[in-house]
């Protein structure tokens, strides 16, 4: 069954316990956590603070989805506040191998994102070493942009991948997620879909995240 992880990228940030509550009340799996630095990415988010302070109110699993250069640094500290899941992206580690077993023994599961553009190919190396893969659906930095629909073949490219190779990673996506194009992703191989701005501008919350799932 297809899994929903929720941005709070757009959420009410003033608002934020009564959010995560909502995001309870509509039995999302994940709530997704973007990071970002102001470098990797031209935009500004949240610290390790947020992530702490979310992980006191909710046992929904945080998914952590790190935009900045050189994640290695803060691998430690975000697995101390509480990451279930943390991922990093493969354009900003020098050291990749080691950054996914820093990830493992910090006690969470590896991820691994890329972008629109980026191949397939390139991490193919690091596939058996991963739990979880995200191909972006948007160039990363902000919400509400378009789905690219060119990253469908990447989908389809790690889901023959995962069966020829009899691995176990998931394959979630995240950036312009809707009932349309969410559709399309699972179609094409994805099990968790991250969404943001459809779901917090959605009138019934409930009735979207049940959409999504089937
Ligand atoms: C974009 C972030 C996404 C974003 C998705 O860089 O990684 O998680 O919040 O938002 P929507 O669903 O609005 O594209
Ligand atoms: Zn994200």
């Amino acid at each position: 069954m297809t899994e929903i992880g929720i941005s709070i990228l757009s959420s009410d940030l003033l608002n934020l316990e009564k959010e995560i509550k909502s995001i309870e009340k509509s039995k999302a799996d994940y709530i997704h956590i973007d990071i970002m630095d102001g470098h990797f990415v031209p935009n500004l988010t949240f610290g390790p603070d947020i992530v702490a302070q979310v992980k006191r109110m909710t046992k929904i699993p945080l998914d952590v989805h790190l935009m900045i250069d050189n994640p290695a640094r803060y691998i430690e500290t975000f697995a101390s506040v509480g990451a279930d899941i943390l991922t990093v992206h493969y354009e900003a580690c020098n050291q990749l191998d080691e950054v996914l077993s820093l990830i493992r023994r910090h006690g969470c599961k590896p991820g691994l994102a890329i972008k629109p553009t980026t191949s397939v190919e390139s991490i193919k190396k690091y596939l058996d070493k991963v739990s979880l893969v995200l191909q972006m659906t948007v160039e990363p930095g902000f919400g509400g942009q378009a789905f690219i629909e060119a990253t469908l073949e990447n989908l389809q490219t790690l889901d023959l991948h995962r069966t020829h190779h009899h691995l176990s990673y998931m394959i979630e996506v995240d950036g312009g997620i809707n009932k349309v194009t969410g559709k399309k992703c699972v179609n094409a191989g994805a099990d968790v879909l991250a969404v943001g701005s459809y779901y917090i501008n959605a009138l019934n919350r409930e009735k979207i995240i049940q959409e999504l799932k089937n």
